[in-house]
């Protein structure tokens, strides 16, 4: 068995290719994940023989059988990175390493077999270099890329399969939230993860128990839902698809700490590298939902944000819970923290930063 990281990609390239004409008018105001582009990247894993047959190839329907264990017992997980055109017409993904240390994480935790890194990282290389020509150019935009892998084989018992689909996808996108401060829902009704559970893995099911949650904040009129911690239910943890960050009146920042249940998002981690750089204090600490209100009321809370690969940073206006709302200062969601925070992911994320921790990875 040939090792995994030498496998060689077949590339096949669309025969019929969306032409510059429609790529330009489907790049042109997306949807978040509703425009597809070309191609997609294919490698198959069987117990036994290992990881194979890895292709670029046409992007397509995908054929399975109707005992595929995924459509079972959700044994799938997946990653959100971003590529970015730079100022000299360049491509930059920005720290695809963390991604597929984290997809080989959330792999670990789901019984799946762990791709090895670099494998990772150039099926998502040959992805974007597939499809280079849909990687946009304008404020806000960039390329969406959705690596994800799920247990195809046909069999109805409940084990760890034996055979795996891995692919890559992309999707041209701009930003995730329309214009203004984002307003979120707390959920006292559900949570989304339990202590040894797999709140940390970034797999489907997750989301699949996020998403009523989600909507019972959208019937409150909110924009996403904050999750509480599944014991005492107080604890703030983040959000269906995002982490969240507090700023307080002295300039220091706070976000929920890593305890198991809330996914370690590459996003946050960068945010909380630039915060200190930047001589802003950070901390990882528990937040309650009853001192979040107390100090939004007070004033001592000052700003709040979300952030994610997806949403980058967006600013949160008002928190509404069951009793009614709160506005975040005046609830604009404008705020000097979070405007400079965000200004400098931006320039890391788009190679405009001095890369001194070699976030920035090259493709073109
Ligand atoms: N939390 C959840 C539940 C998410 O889905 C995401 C998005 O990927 C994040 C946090 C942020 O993670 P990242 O910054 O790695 O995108
Ligand atoms: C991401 O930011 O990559 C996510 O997976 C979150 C989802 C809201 C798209």
């Amino acid at each position: 068995m040939s090792s995994a990281e030498d496998l060689q990609f077949k590339i096949l390239q669309h025969p019929n290719p969306t032409s510059p004409e429609k790529r330009v008018e489907l790049m042109a105001n997306p949807t978040f994940g509703r425009v597809a582009t070309d191609h997609m990247v294919m490698i198959r894993y069987t117990e036994g023989k290992g990881w194979h047959d890895a292709q670029v190839m046409p992007r397509g329907p995908l054929s399975l059988d109707p005992s595929a264990a995924v459509l079972h017992y959700a044994q799938e997980i997946f990653e959100g990175l971003k590529a970015f055109r730079t100022k000299d017409d360049g491509i930059a993904i920005f720290r695809p390493d963390a991604n597929a240390r984290r997809f080989r994480s959330s792999a670990e935790r789901m019984a799946m077999p762990q791709l090895p890194e670099s494998l990772f990282v150039r099926a998502v290389d040959e992805l974007v270099k597939a499809d280079r020509d849909w990687v946009p150019s304008g404020e806000n935009a960039s390329l969406y890329i959705r690596p994800f892998m799920f247990a195809n084989d046909a069999f109805l018992g409940v084990k760890p399969a034996s055979e795996y689909m891995f692919l890559v996808i992309a999707a041209p996108v701009g930003a995730y939230f329309s214009a203004g401060a984002v307003t979120v829902w707390v959920s006292e009704t559900y949570t989304r993860a339990a202590p040894g559970g797999t709140g940390a893995a970034k797999c489907g099911g997750n989301y699949a128990a996020s998403l009523l949650a989600q909507a019972e904040a959208k019937h409150h009129g909110c924009d996403q839902v904050v999750f509480l911690d599944a014991v005492h239910h107080r604890f703030v943890e983040e959000m269906g698809g995002m982490n969240i960050f507090f700023v307080f009146e002295d300039g220091s920042i706070r976000t929920p700490p890593l305890t198991g249940t809330i996914l370690p998002g590459i996003t946050r981690e960068s945010l909380l590298t630039i915060a200190k750089e930047k001589g802003i204090k950070a901390h990882e600490e528990p937040y309650t939902i009853d001192q979040w209100l107390e100090d939004a009321r007070s004033g001592r809370l000052t700003e709040v944000f979300a952030c994610g690969t997806a949403a980058a940073v967006s600013p949160i206006g008002a928190v509404r819970t069951k009793d009614g709302e709160v506005k975040i200062g005046d609830g604009t969601g404008a705020g000097p923290v979070t405007a400079s925070l965000k200004e400098s992911l931006i320039a890391a994320q788009r190679g405009q930063a001095n890369d001194h921790h070699h976030w920035v990875h090259r493709v073109l």
